[in-house]
């Protein structure tokens, strides 16, 4: 059973946590948990096997030696180190999209992944759609003819104020680093 170290247990973290709780992922299981703040990780306390290590530290998860993989669901510009220094502790990395905000550190971070040996996947979740693979398929078999132009409007992934609201980093160059191109558009681009 692959042991999982969750980093960042906000929004998206929550997620990944609620799918192992849910008992949908089989082969693997949270045995440490990461999160800055207390409010956000102690909400999973009563839920959570007893044995569950909580971390405020990056750091300290990842070298814990309870973890053989992590996954990173913090703010941006920390997806690039904290999966260095994963990878630099022999660990598996799942990590939340966008790869970074600098080229130059997502460089560093494939760099590492590639020499690490270990499984390394960003979360495009949108790969695992169906009408996505659908679309793909149709146009790898040749049924679609060669594509020329294509137009596509997203009519349904508009955020409101408490979105904004709910987590200080968004939308701040300092915090999430881009706008809408680089939190929520790296899915479309991938995509394509
Ligand atoms: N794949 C998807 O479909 C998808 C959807 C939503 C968000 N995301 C991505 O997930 C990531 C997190 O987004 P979110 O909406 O969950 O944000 P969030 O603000 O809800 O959660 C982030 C959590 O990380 C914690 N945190 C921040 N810095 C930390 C650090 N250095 N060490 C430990 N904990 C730290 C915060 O306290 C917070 O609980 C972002 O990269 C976002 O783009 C991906």
């Amino acid at each position: 059973m692959l042991r999982v170290g969750i980093i960042g247990v906000g929004h998206m973290g929550a997620k990944h946590l609620e799918n192992f709780l849910n008992g949908k992922i089989k082969k693997a299981k949270v045995t440490a948990l990461c999160d800055a703040g207390e409010k956000n990780m102690n909400r999973y306390k009563e839920q959570l096997d007893e044995n569950v290590k909580c971390f405020k530290k990056p750091s300290d998860l990842i070298n814990s030696g309870m973890v053989d993989g992590v996954i990173i669901a913090t703010p941006h510009y920390s997806h690039p180190e904290l999966s260095k220094e994963a990878f630099a502790a022999g660990l598996h990395v799942f990590c939340e999209k966008p790869a970074g905000v600098y080229t130059k550190n997502v460089r560093e971070m494939n760099d590492a992944a590639q020499k690490s040996g270990k499984v390394f996947q960003m979360n495009f979740v949108m790969r695992d759609f169906d009408r996505f693979k659908k679309i793909k398929e149709m146009i790898d078999s040749g049924e679609l003819g060669e594509i020329k132009r294509f137009v596509w409007i997203l009519t349904d992934w508009y955020r409101t104020q408490a979105y904004y609201n709910s987590s200080s980093w968004r939308a701040t160059w300092a915090g999430e680093g881009g706008g809408v191109m680089l939190n929520q558009n790296p899915h479309q681009l991938d995509l394509m």
